[in-house]
Formats: C-alpha cells, structure tokens, sequence
C-alpha cells in the first residue's frame, strides 16, 4: 500500500527511532508536557508512540499486537490536553521532524498527519 511504501521510503525504522528519541529528550525537560507523562516509564511512552507510528505508516503492527485498537483520543482523555499541551507537543515534534532532513514532500506527508492528529487530541477549549 501507499503506507507501507511511506515507512520504507522515510527510511523504516531507524527513522522513527531517530524522530521519538528527539521529540521525547524535548518532552521529558518541557515544563507543561513532562508532568502529564509516567515519571517512572519514559522508556515505555516512546516505544508506545514509535510503534504506534511505525504502524500507521505502514510498518510492523507491533502496537496493535500488544495494546489493541489504538483509540488515541480514549487513551488521551485521562489527560488534559488545551492549546498550551498542543502548541508545545507540536512544536517539540516540528523540531524532531526537522532533525530528520527529510525531503519536502515526505516532511509535508508526515508533518501534515502529525498536525491534523493533534488537533484531534485537544480536550479542553477554553473560552477567549
Ligand atoms: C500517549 C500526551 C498527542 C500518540 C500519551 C501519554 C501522554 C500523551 C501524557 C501517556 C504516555 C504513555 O504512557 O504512553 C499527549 C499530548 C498531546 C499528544 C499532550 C498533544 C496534542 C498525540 C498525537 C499522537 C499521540 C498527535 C499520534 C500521532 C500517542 C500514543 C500514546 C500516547 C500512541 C500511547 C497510547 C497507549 O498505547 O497507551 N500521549 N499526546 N499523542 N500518545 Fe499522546
């Protein structure tokens, strides 16, 4: 398919390796995200989103195998999520999407999923 395709062409593997350890060494040091995630499992969030991805994207089904249907914004309700937890798990992920250099398209391709399922695991709207 088109997304087994995607996973092979951005380099498999090692590329999502590359992407979860930067975004998480961001994360982990993030004054409004770090608290939300499981202090004593760090390892544990970065292989749950890693294989998550390399899954949508075509790769092995690691992650289904183990956790199941992915129902990100059940998983997700637990924690509360506004525009502060957005804008700063997005800018932490731009910043790993850059270090990975990829070329325009595939950078748009990724970026524009990561982008749209952010927007989808916004729980909380405060009134301006
Ligand atoms: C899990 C926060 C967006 C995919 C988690 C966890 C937290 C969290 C605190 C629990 C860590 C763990 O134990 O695994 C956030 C915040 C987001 C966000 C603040 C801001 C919008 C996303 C997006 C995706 C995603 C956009 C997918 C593209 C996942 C996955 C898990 C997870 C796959 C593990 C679910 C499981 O199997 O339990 N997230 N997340 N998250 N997140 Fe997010």
């Amino acid at each position: 398919s088109e997304r087994t395709a995607f996973y092979d062409e951005v380099g498999g593997h090692a590329t999502f390796e590359r992407l979860v350890a930067r975004f998480y060494a961001a994360v982990r040091t993030d004054p409004v995200l770090a608290p939300l995630y499981p202090q004593d499992d760090w390892e544990g969030a970065e292989t749950r989103l890693r294989r998550f991805l390399e899954q949508y994207w075509g790769g092995p089904t690691t992650y289904s195998d183990e956790r199941g249907h992915p129902r990100l914004r059940m998983r997700h309700a637990p924690f509360a999520i506004g525009p502060a937890e957005r804008n700063a798990w997005l800018r932490h992920m731009r910043d790993a999407v850059d270090s990975l250099d990829l070329p325009p398209e595939q950078d748009a391709t990724l970026w524009g999923y990561l982008a749209m399922a952010a927007r989808s695991m916004q729980n909380r709207f405060p009134a301006d």
